[in-house]
């Protein structure tokens, strides 16, 4: 394979940069030349690539967002768009596509694999969703970032003596949930994965409030949603003020923390390694702290549980 592509997919992520600038020089370190695609398949389908150096991805390890930008291609989802894609690649010269992003971005990859150009999918999304990997980039950011916004609202909600409902990310998935929950002390959290009705939340608060704590955090997933009534109840049927806040994009954003630079290199190399030996269709994934990689169709049909000894972890010791 002497010419490969990149192209990040899907939601932005911290260590998107690092794991492009370590895709373009493990390649060019290998003697192949690399094209960028921009804006995900969107740019791929309009034959928007650019060519890559050792430099063009210089001083970018320590930003987020993507160099290469992003979209979500609802034309990619449909027959015609993937054989556009195809062709666009052969076009430039792209024998093999290394794609960051999440799940949807792999079905695009499997699809684009059958079509004759070997894919290899790297996990991106602050989520944490992607079954075949313990680790996707942009989680341990998001979680600092999520963490760290939550520790600003404790000043305020400490001071008044208030409650607040906190919103954090993770589409239809509690881990970032739950590990954000753990990390501030949150006195309930309320995941998709876990049934926690909010009068049981309430019934949570009194106990507390009998031990003489006066001001709460309780943290939402978004998969769970609906912060404002849940304060609106709260605060009702506890009679501590209560006050909502969603922290959105905020948690997208900010320079990747050391361990997503790092896991976004060691993923960079082993994906471009995968395509010099000729291998397509497969995604490379972090299992028990090791580098491992996994057929597409695989990795697409795994399931991932919320981690529930955390859950429990989480439930005894914020009393
Ligand atoms: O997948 C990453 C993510 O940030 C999710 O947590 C969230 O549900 C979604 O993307 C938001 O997407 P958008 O940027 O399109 O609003």
């Amino acid at each position: 394979m002497k010419t490969i592509g990149v192209l990040t997919s899907g939601g932005d992520a911290p260590g998107m940069n690092a794991a492009v600038r370590a895709v373009v020089r493990t390649a060019i370190a290998n003697g192949m030349t690399v094209k960028g695609v921009m804006r995900g398949y969107n740019g791929l389908i309009e034959g928007d690539i650019i060519d890559l150096n050792a430099r063009s991805v210089s001083d970018i390890i320590n930003r987020g967002g993507t160099m290469l930008y992003t979209a979500r291609s609802p034309r990619f989802r449909e027959e015609a768009g993937i054989i556009e894609g195809a062709e666009a690649c052969k076009a430039a010269g792209i024998e093999g596509l290394v794609v960051i992003g999440g799940d949807g971005s792999f079905r695009g990859a499997r699809d684009l694999s059958l079509h004759g150009i070997p894919c290899v999918g790297i996990p991106g999304t602050i989520d944490n969703d992607i079954a075949c990997t313990d680790y996707t980039l942009g989680f341990d950011t998001a979680m600092n970032t999520a963490m760290e916004m939550v520790d600003k609202i404790r000043d305020t909600s400490q001071s008044h003596d208030r409650c607040s409902v906190v919103e954090v990310m993770g589409r239809h998935a509690g881990h970032l949930a739950l590990q954000c929950g753990i990390a501030v002390g949150a006195t309930a959290i309320m995941v998709p994965e876990v049934e926690l009705s909010v009068e049981e939340v309430i019934a949570r608060i009194k106990a507390i409030q009998k031990t003489g704590k006066r001001h709460f955090i309780v943290v939402v997933a978004e998969g769970v949603g609906g912060v404002e009534e849940i304060a609106k109840q709260i605060e009702a049927g506890t009679g501590v003020v209560t006050r909502a806040t969603t922290l959105g994009h905020v948690q997208r954003g900010g320079n990747p923390t050391v361990r997503d630079r790092v896991r976004a290199t060691q993923l960079g190399y082993a994906a471009v390694k995968l395509l010099q030996e000729g291998k397509g269709n497969r995604v490379v994934a972090i299992k028990n702290n090791t580098v491992v990689d996994y057929d597409i169709y695989e990795a697409l049909n795994m399931k991932k549980d919320l981690d529930m000894e955390m859950y429990e972890i989480a439930n005894t010791t914020s009393i």
